[in-house]
This record gives C-alpha cells, sequence and structure tokens, in this order.
C-alpha cells in the first residue's frame, strides 16, 4: 500500500508548442492541446507557458484512499500543509515548489516491446533478413516518462520531503547521501535529487525500447540540431540504463534511456554496491560504465542563472 506510480509532469517554458512540437516529432500523440502522451498512456507530459524552464507540477498515483491519509499525515509531520478531496491529494513541495497532486489510481502496464531479432554469437534469430533497425521506417517512439531528476543546494530537505513524507523508496545513495536514487514504481530510480546551485530540473527521462530506440531517436534529434548532444551513448553504473542526454528546444536536458534495473524486492536488492564510494575504497560508483563521462555543463546547466533569476522573481527560494 503506497505510491504506485510515476504518472506525468508539466513543464513550464517560454515557448511550450516547440516543446510539444519536438515530441511529436518523436512520435509522440498530442492527445489534447499541450498534453503528449503514447497509445498505452495518453498523459506522460504537459507543456505550459512560462517565463523561465521549470518543473510545475508533478502527478504520481498510489494504491489506495488510505495511502492519501497516510501521506498526509506524514507531511504534516515535516510542517508541509496538504489537502485532500475525494481520491485526490494536492500539496506544494516545500523545495522545488511545484504543485503535487497524488491520485489513486489502478496499475497501468505498458504494452511489452516488440523484441527485435538479435544474432548473437553462436545464434541465428534472424536469418536471411536484415535487422529491423535497418529496415523500419521511422524510430520506434519513446514509451513512458520513466524518470526525473532534481537539483537543489537544500538537497536534505528535498531527499526528507521526497522520501520521508511522499513515501518514495530509496535504492541507492551515493556520496554519503548526498545524492539519493529512489522510486515509487519498480524501475530503479523515479527520481534523482542531487545538490545544485538552485533548485533546478536536472533532465526528465524517456524509456525507450531498446539501444537501436535511443540511437535512431537520437540521431533524429541531432539532425535537427546539431548540438543538441550533452553526453552519450552510455550505460550508467547505478540504475545500470543506457542512455543519450539531449537538450530539448527549450533548453531541458532529456534522456532517452532503456534497460534500467527492476527491483521488486527490497531484501534482495544489494544497496552496499552504491555505497561503496562512502564506506569502501572502490572509489565513486561512477557515471557510466561504457561512453563517455558527464561532462562540467552535466549538473551545471548554462541557464542555471536564468532559473535562478525566474525563481526570486516569483518570490521562491533559492
Ligand atoms: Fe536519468
Amino acid at each position: 500500500m503506497a505510491l504506485n506510480s510515476l504518472l506525468d509532469i508539466e513543464l513550464t517554458v517560454p515557448d511550450p508548442n516547440s516543446l510539444t512540437d519536438f515530441w511529436v516529432r518523436r512520435g509522440m500523440l498530442e492527445t489534447s492541446a499541450g498534453v503528449l502522451g503514447t497509445e498505452d498512456r495518453e498523459v506522460q507530459l504537459r507543456t505550459v507557458e512560462g517565463d523561465y524552464r521549470h518543473m510545475s507540477e508533478l502527478h504520481l498515483g498510489c494504491e489506495a484512499e488510505k495511502d492519501l491519509a497516510d501521506i498526509a499525515q506524514r507531511l504534516t509531520g515535516l510542517g508541509v500543509e496538504s489537502e485532500i478531496l475525494d481520491t485526490r491529494l494536492t500539496c506544494i513541495d516545500p523545495v522545488f515548489c511545484h504543485r503535487v497532486v497524488i491520485d489513486v489510481t489502478a496499475a497501468h502496464p505498458l504494452t511489452p516491446t516488440q523484441a527485435r531479432a538479435h544474432n548473437p554469437p553462436g545464434q541465428q534469430n534472424r536469418v536471411n533478413s536484415r535487422a529491423e533497425a535497418v529496415v523500419e521506417e521511422n524510430p520506434r517512439p519513446p514509451r513512458r516518462l520513466g524518470h526525473f531528476v532534481m537539483g537543489t543546494p537544500n538537497f536534505k530537505e528535498a531527499t526528507k520531503f521526497f522520501v520521508e513524507g511522499l513515501g518514495f523508496k530509496i535504492s541507492d545513495q551515493i556520496l554519503k547521501g548526498v545524492a539519493t536514487f529512489a522510486r515509487v514504481e519498480q524501475d530503479h530510480h523515479n527520481l534523482l535529487i542531487h545538490p545544485g546551485p538552485t533548485s533546478y530540473l536536472n533532465h526528465y527521462a524517456m524509456e525507450m525500447d531498446d539501444v537501436d530506440a535511443i540511437g535512431k531517436a537520437g540521431a533524429a534529434v541531432l539532425a535537427e540540431r546539431d548540438d543538441a548532444s550533452i553526453v552519450g551513448v552510455g550505460r550508467h553504473v547505478l540504475g545500470s540504463n543506457m542512455f543519450w542526454y539531449m537538450l530539448d528546444p527549450q533548453g531541458n536536458m532529456f534522456e532517452f534511456f532503456s534497460d534500467i534495473d527492476q527491483i521488486i524486492d527490497d531484501e534482495a536488492w544489494d544497496r552496499d554496491f552504491g555505497r561503496r564510494d562512502w564506506e569502501g575504497s572502490d572509489g565513486p560508483a561512477g557515471f557510466s560504465v561504457w561512453g563517455p563521462k558527464e561532462p562540467e555543463v552535466f549538473f551545471n546547466p548554462t541557464d542555471i542563472e536564468i532559473i535562478a533569476a525566474g525563481r526570486e522573481a516569483a518570490g521562491l527560494p533559492n
């Protein structure tokens, strides 16, 4: 009985139409004005207009009405006000200041990926035909919003709100707990909180079918804008996901990812692996097992001062 889904996020940007159109070109559906989804999940990203780019709403699902009451009680303990109307809880995140909306909702599984035939050594799974990634007409579209990553100087308070208040489960913590990977689903992370110069959305991540889907979708983005790539392709250490990080037309970093770790048994999950950088001598877990390392700009976006100024103008804390 708990949170069970990351449903959608609202992205506020100066030109929401350009962002909506960008994702439609990637194969997502504009299911209503400014709302992006897929056939499986009609609402995943919502775009609205505002002065500076930020995540303005986080929409989560939980299993039962009792969960809402439990969350409200925990939030009260942290000094955060919330309101429950029917089967919906709303509150304002005390650090990032976006709205949080939690609905009681049934699980909403994805249609399983249509696997492509591969020919590993010693196996002939695809004979007398070319690879599907070569002959398919269009790149496969994103499947779902998988996670979002937030940077903030107030990372301890933010972590407390998400974990102790809302009930996110910790999957890995690194750097003596400074950065926290947490989940509400079975993905290794639906959220990462890390230190940052101001409170901001570091990236949002769209799940893709496989590495070919990542590569082809990323190549199509590059064909539109040759400086869109931030880092990739590679495979992360924590979460194990393959990644390609890029910029959307409104300056948000996003990630195409695939093959992320699935945690269905807390007891079976080895969190010591993530702790080794602060309890052992193996050094930090690191950004990737293969592929490029993160550039300086990864945790210091070039528009961070615009975001900080936008927050100040809106009367929000740093
Ligand atoms: Fe990510």
